[in-house]
């Protein structure tokens, strides 16, 4: 819907945002000491730098979280804006701590 191939469903942009912000709280408590091992795209900076680490996940968090508020809103250029927002937080995180 944000890239315009999809035509714009408001219900459907504010279910999905809202699922989006619940399981962004789920999967940082996962990176526990005495994870880092196995077959993994997950660099071993997250352990030695695990506060830089965490505060990207919430960073990403307060975004979804933005992006939820935005789709209830039910206004596409607000949703594209934080839609944009919160990407940059996947992005950041995955360049310095996810292998290729
Ligand atoms: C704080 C860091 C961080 C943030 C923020 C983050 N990720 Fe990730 N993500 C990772 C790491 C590290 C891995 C690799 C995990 C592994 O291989 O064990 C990963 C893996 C993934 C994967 C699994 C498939 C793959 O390509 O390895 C998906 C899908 C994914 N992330 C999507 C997202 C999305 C979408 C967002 C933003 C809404 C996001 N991530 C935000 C750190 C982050």
């Amino acid at each position: 819907m944000v890239n315009g191939k999809a035509p714009f469903d408001a219900k459907a942009a504010a279910d999905n945002a809202a699922i989006a912000a619940t399981l962004a709280a789920l999967p940082f408590t996962a990176f526990g000491a005495g994870t880092d091992k196995g077959d993994t795209r997950a660099k071993p900076e997250i352990w030695a730098e695990k506060d830089k680490f965490d505060a990207g996940g919430r960073k990403m968090q307060e975004a979804l979280a933005a992006l939820n508020t935005a789709a209830r809103g039910g206004n596409l250029d607000q949703i594209k804006a934080a839609f944009g927002e919160a990407g940059k937080t996947c992005k950041a995180c995955h360049d310095n701590y996810r292998k290729e």
